[in-house]
This record gives C-alpha cells, sequence and structure tokens, in this order.
C-alpha cells in the first residue's frame, strides 16, 4: 500500500510545483504567451485537486486539528487561485483569436493581472503545505 502514497504524493507534489512555478513565471514576465500555459497549468491544477482528495481521504479524514486547519487554509488559497486564472486568464485567451493590436494588448494586461493574482495565493498554498506537519 505504501508505493500507492508515494505515487499520489509525487504525482500531488509535481503537478503543483509545475501549476504554482509557471503562474509565478507567467505573471513576472509579460512577454511569455500566457495562452500557451493556459491549458497545462488548469490540467496541472485538476490532477492537484484530485491528489489533494485522495492524501486528505488517506492521512486527514475525520481530523481537524492545527494540521488540518493549515492544509485547509492552503486549499482555500489554491481553490480562490484556480477561479481567478480560470476567470481572468481562461476568459481574455478565448477572447485572443483575431483582435487588433490594441484589443489584444488590453486582454494580455488582464491575463497578467489573472497571473499575478493567482501567483500569489498559490505561494500562499506552497507555504502552507511545506509546513503543516511542523505546527
Ligand atoms: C500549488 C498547489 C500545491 C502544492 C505545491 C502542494 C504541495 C504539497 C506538499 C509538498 C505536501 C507534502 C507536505 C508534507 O508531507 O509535509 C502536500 C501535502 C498535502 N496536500 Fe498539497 N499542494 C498543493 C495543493 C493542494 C490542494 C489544492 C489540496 C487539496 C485539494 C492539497 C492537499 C494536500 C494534503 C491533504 C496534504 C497532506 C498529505 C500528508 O498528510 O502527507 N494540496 N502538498
Amino acid at each position: 500500500m505504501q508505493y500507492v502514497y508515494i505515487v499520489v504524493l509525487g504525482l500531488h507534489v509535481m503537478a503543483g510545483v509545475f501549476w504554482a512555478g509557471t503562474t509565478i513565471a507567467v505573471g513576472r514576465d509579460p512577454e511569455i504567451r500566457a495562452e500557451r500555459f493556459f491549458r497545462p497549468q488548469m490540467g496541472a491544477a485538476g490532477l492537484v485537486f484530485l491528489t489533494g482528495i485522495l492524501l486528505w481521504y488517506f492521512f486527514h479524514q475525520g481530523l481537524f486539528g492545527p494540521m488540518e486547519k493549515v492544509l485547509a487554509l492552503g486549499i482555500a488559497t489554491a481553490l480562490i487561485a484556480a477561479g481567478v486564472q480560470g476567470a481572468l486568464v481562461g476568459s481574455a485567451t478565448r477572447q485572443l483569436a483575431g483582435t487588433d493590436a490594441a484589443t489584444e494588448a488590453r486582454l494580455r494586461a488582464k491575463m497578467t493581472r489573472g497571473e499575478r493574482i493567482a501567483g500569489g495565493l498559490l505561494v500562499i498554498t506552497v507555504l502552507c503545505m511545506a509546513v503543516a506537519r511542523m505546527v
């Protein structure tokens, strides 16, 4: 059974690092075409939630002590980050095709704003995940 936990935790951390890392990088540099990252980011976010729910079920079911409270804060900020990314970056990505230069600049500014807000929230998530075991 041990190997199941190892695989689930490994997928969880790898998908989470990809999601948080690319979100922060794209938010820092508006030259990066954010639309190319949007689908992989949402795919990684889906895998993070799926594996995170499994980890909660394996190790924290029925508990709500200090560790679970810190994990819950991280989960909440991850949920908001996914919502912000979906709303700001996702909607702008869908409108990009065939627009004029002025509209494209406006949409790209919206995408950068979305990645920056989501990136900040994901920093809180990563910190919560990393320290939860120690509280
Ligand atoms: C950017 C997103 C995320 C990253 C980078 C991340 C990373 C991590 C890491 C490194 C751990 C291991 C902590 C340890 O064992 O000391 C962990 C644990 C955990 N994560 Fe996440 N996580 C993320 C999002 C989420 C989300 C969205 C959920 C829930 C839906 C979640 C649920 C959990 C749970 C329940 C554990 C505890 C596992 C255990 O007790 O060993 N995580 N996460």
